[in-house]
C-alpha cells in the first residue's frame, strides 16, 4: 500500500546516493536477464530510462510508444535527444491501437482505462514478448500513486497499490526506482544523471498524453486540434517559469462568427499553474497582455476554435489536468 512507500523529500536527497542504490538495485533484480522501458520524453521516464541504462546498459530495450496522443514532433524529438546521451530508442507505432481503443470514450476514467490497458496490455504485453523481457522499468512518482490511491484519478501507470499484480495482468514485473520521489526531487536526479536541461527541466506531462486535454470523445481530428494550440501555448509560455501550462479542448461547442457567418464552433480552455510537487498549485498571474496574445494567435492559427478562457480555479478543488 501506499504507505509502505518511503517518500524522500527533494531536500533529504542525495542524488548521487539515490543513483547508485537504484542503479544497484536494478541490478540486482534484472540479474542477466532483459527489461524494457518505455520513454515518453517527460521528466520522469527520461530519468528512468537514464538510471536503466547506467544500471544494464545494453541488456536494456527502450522503446517510444507512438500513440498518437503526443506533442507534435516529440518522437522525433526525444530519440534525438537520446541519441545524444548514447542511449538507441525504438519507435514504436500503436496510433490506430489508441484510437481504436479510445473510439467512443466520454468518460475521464474509462479513458484513462482504455489508455492504460492498451498501453500495457497489449502494446507492452506484445512487446515485452517478442523481446523476452521479464520487466519494464517506468517514472513512477510518489504524486501518482497518492492520486491513485486517494481515488481522485487513476493515473496511468500505478497497479500494485491497487491491489493488481502486474505479472498476473500483464505477464511482466514492474519496477518503479523514482517511486519515493515527487517532481523536484526527480528533475535534481535528472541533472545528476546528466539529461540536457531541455529534458530535466521540462514542465510535466501527463501519461495518456493529450487524451487528458480533451474532454469527450478522443478523435485524431480533435487530439490534433489541441495538439496545435499546445505548440502556441508551450512556445509562449516556455519563459514564465512557471510550473506546467496547457490547452484543452471542450466538448460543448458555443456560438461564434467568421467571415460575418455564425460559427458554432469549439472552445479552448487554457491553464498554467504555479506549483512546487504538483500537489497544489494556483493559476499564474500571466499578463493581460500574454492571453490576448495566446487567444488571437489560437484562433487564427488552430481551426474551428471560436472561444478561448483561461482557468483561474486553484487545486484543488481543481487539479491541474482536466481529465
Ligand atoms: P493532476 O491533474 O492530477 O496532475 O492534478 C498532477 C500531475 O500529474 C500529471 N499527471 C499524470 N502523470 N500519469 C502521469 O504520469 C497520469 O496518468 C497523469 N495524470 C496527471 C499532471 O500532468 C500533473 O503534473
Amino acid at each position: 500500500m501506499a504507505s509502505t512507500i518511503t517518500e524522500i523529500t527533494s531536500r533529504q536527497l542525495d542524488t548521487e546516493q539515490f543513483i547508485n542504490d537504484k542503479i544497484r538495485d536494478i541490478k540486482d533484480t534484472v540479474g542477466d536477464g532483459t527489461a524494457i522501458n518505455a520513454l515518453s520524453g517527460g521528466v520522469d521516464s527520461s530519468a528512468v530510462t537514464m538510471l536503466g541504462h547506467r544500471a544494464l546498459g545494453a541488456q536494456l530495450k527502450t522503446v517510444f510508444v507512438q500513440n498518437g496522443l503526443m506533442r507534435e514532433a516529440e518522437a522525433e524529438r526525444v530519440v534525438g535527444f537520446f541519441q545524444e546521451l548514447g542511449v538507441t530508442v525504438e519507435v514504436v507505432d500503436a496510433r490506430q491501437e489508441f484510437f481504436a481503443a479510445l473510439k467512443g470514450v466520454t468518460d475521464p476514467e474509462e479513458k484513462r482505462e482504455a489508455v492504460t490497458q492498451t498501453f500495457y496490455k497489449d502494446v507492452f504485453g506484445r512487446l515485452v514478448k517478442s523481446s523476452g523481457a521479464r520487466y519494464l522499468l517506468q517514472g513512477t512518482i510518489l504524486t501518482d500513486v497518492d492520486e491513485t490511491v486517494a481515488g481522485i484519478k487513476r493515473q496511468h501507470n500505478v497497479f500494485e497499490q491497487l491491489g493488481i499484480d502486474p505479472q498476473e495482468a500483464f505477464g511482466y514485473n514492474i519496477i518503479e526506482p523514482l517511486i519515493q520521489l515527487r517532481k523536484d526531487g526527480v528533475r535534481r536526479v535528472g541533472k545528476a544523471l546528466g539529461l540536457p536541461a531541455e529534458l530535466f527541466e521540462r514542465i510535466p506531462f501527463p501519461g495518456p498524453a493529450l487524451a487528458a486535454r480533451v474532454i469527450g470523445e478522443v478523435t485524431e481530428e480533435r487530439i490534433e486540434t489541441v495538439r496545435k494550440a499546445t505548440v502556441i501555448v508551450e512556445r509562449t509560455l516556455e519563459d514564465t517559469g512557471a510550473f506546467q501550462y496547457m490547452a484543452i479542448l471542450h466538448q460543448d461547442r458555443v456560438t461564434g462568427m467568421r467571415d460575418g457567418k455564425r460559427d458554432f464552433g469549439q472552445q479552448i480552455e487554457l491553464r498554467c499553474w504555479d506549483s512546487v510537487d504538483a500537489r497544489t498549485a494556483t493559476p499564474t498571474r500571466l499578463p493581460f497582455e500574454t492571453l490576448e496574445s495566446l487567444a488571437g494567435e489560437i484562433i487564427s492559427e488552430v481551426p474551428g476554435v471560436v472561444s478561448v478562457t483561461y482557468n483561474i480555479a486553484t487545486k484543488p478543488p481543481s487539479t491541474i489536468e482536466a481529465i
